[in-house]
């Protein structure tokens, strides 16, 4: 009556049991201990959270003199699109200063152009790389900036259209 396809069925449908089970009891495990365990749990996320973009910070720093070196002037011209709205570059002034020859240029030094007391803050010279630091996120780096300009995410576009501002005088 039983012969061995049987058995083996039987078992492996009790095997096939067991390992819902455990998993079950272990879902259910770690449901509990998120709720239970709130405050703890939030602190260790939190910490990692901030190690992890301190890091991704670092990197940024490292590689930028990397990725400018190689940037590609045609390529950032292209982009130039995003800025044109409010910058020229034939030295008037619009919604935002003009950038022609803006790369090393000191910061807020537009004569008659009324800039945020955000951007009077601002100390030293439009560097590449402060360009690049301003342009990825304007209003983390000067908070309270009159340019509303959601940020360049991606560093090779911010390099490439920094060496196409770096072709303007
Ligand atoms: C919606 C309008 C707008 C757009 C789009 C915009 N900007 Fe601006 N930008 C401004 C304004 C306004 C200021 C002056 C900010 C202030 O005073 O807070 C400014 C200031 C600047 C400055 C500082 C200049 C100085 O003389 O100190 C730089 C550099 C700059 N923008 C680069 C860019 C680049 C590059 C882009 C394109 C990726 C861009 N901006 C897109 C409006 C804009």
């Amino acid at each position: 009556m039983f012969d061995t396809m049987t058995l083996t069925k039987a078992f492996g449908a009790l095997c096939g049991a067991l390992l819902f089970f455990l998993l079950g009891g272990w879902a259910a495990e770690s449901l509990y201990h998120v709720g239970g365990d709130d405050e703890v749990q939030g602190y260790v996320l939190i910490t990692e959270d901030a190690d992890s973009e301190a890091e991704e910070e670092e990197v940024i720093e490292v590689a930028f003199a990397d990725v400018y070196a190689t940037a590609d002037a045609a390529a950032g011209e292209r982009l130039w699109r995003q800025c044109q709205a409010c910058h020229a570059l034939n030295g008037t002034d619009g919604v935002g200063p003009h950038l022609n020859g803006v790369v090393d240029r000191p910061k807020h030094s537009v004569d008659g152009f009324n800039y945020s007391d955000a951007l009077l803050a601002l100390e030293g010279a439009w560097t590449p790389e402060n360009i690049s630091n301003f342009i990825a996120n304007p209003r983390a780096y000067a908070q309270g900036t009159a340019m509303s300009y959601a940020g360049m995410r991606d560093i090779e576009d911010r390099a490439n259209l920094i060496a196409y501002l770096a072709t303007t005088e």
